[in-house]
């Protein structure tokens, strides 16, 4: 087609609303992430993959608005291959519910995608090792918002060593996208006085969701 004559089609498509051409539908976007994780998941690019069962890339809605992000698997991710699933993630589903979202309306990851020994805190050389993983996972995703969950992930992400609630004040931004921080669903566990503040943060996101 002529250039111009291009230019004249693109121009009456916008003019009839048609504002994106090409938007990745799920099956794109769901191959690409399973190809990743295939290929990724003999990664050795740090001491964290000698012990590890699984490689947890994550899961979920490839055309999330939202993207959970959360610090590592621990014992029952790392033997199910999945973000989530043991007693943290149980809470967090229901974290995700109280603001009428399931879980397979997001995307779940992990900063790091393999169990540090006894659930530590990773390593930063583990933590930067990892990014690139994730970072890759948001391009493709390309969420609307992220909601980060603990103050590991927090700071690995925004790149600073800021409290929680420093984080929990504002909204941030990483790669163009919102950041909101919570406390991490295994902290809820442990302070049941922690709950209250975790509600509002959720309450705020929410609101911001329901616009998008
Ligand atoms: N805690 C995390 O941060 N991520 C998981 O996947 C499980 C527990």
């Amino acid at each position: 087609m002529p250039v111009n004559a291009l230019r004249q089609y693109l121009e009456m498509l916008k003019n009839n609303g048609i504002k994106e051409l090409y938007k990745p539908i799920d099956t794109d976007k769901t191959a690409l992430l399973a190809e990743l994780k295939a290929k990724y998941s003999s990664c050795d690019k740090c001491p964290l993959s000698q012990g590890r069962t699984n490689f947890v890339y994550g899961e979920g809605n490839p055309n999330a608005k939202a993207m959970i992000i959360g610090e590592a698997p621990g014992k029952e991710e790392d033997l199910s291959g999945r973000p989530f699933v043991g007693a943290a993630g149980n809470l967090l589903e229901k974290m995700l519910l109280a603001i009428n979202l399931q879980r397979t309306d997001v995307y779940i990851a992990n900063i790091v995608k393999c169990r540090p020994p006894q659930n530590r805190d990773p390593e930063a050389t583990e933590r930067l090792a990892c990014m690139p993983y994730l970072v890759e996972q948001i391009e493709i995703i390309r969420p609307k918002m992220l909601l980060v969950v603990g103050l590991v992930a927090a700071q690995t992400l925004l790149g600073n060593t800021n409290t929680l609630q420093w984080h929990r004040d504002k909204v941030h931004e990483f790669m163009g996208i919102p950041v909101y921080v919570t406390y991490h669903p295994a902290a809820l566990l442990r302070n049941s006085n922690w709950k209250r503040p975790a509600w509002e943060d959720l309450q705020a996101f929410q609101k911001d969701y329901n616009k998008l």
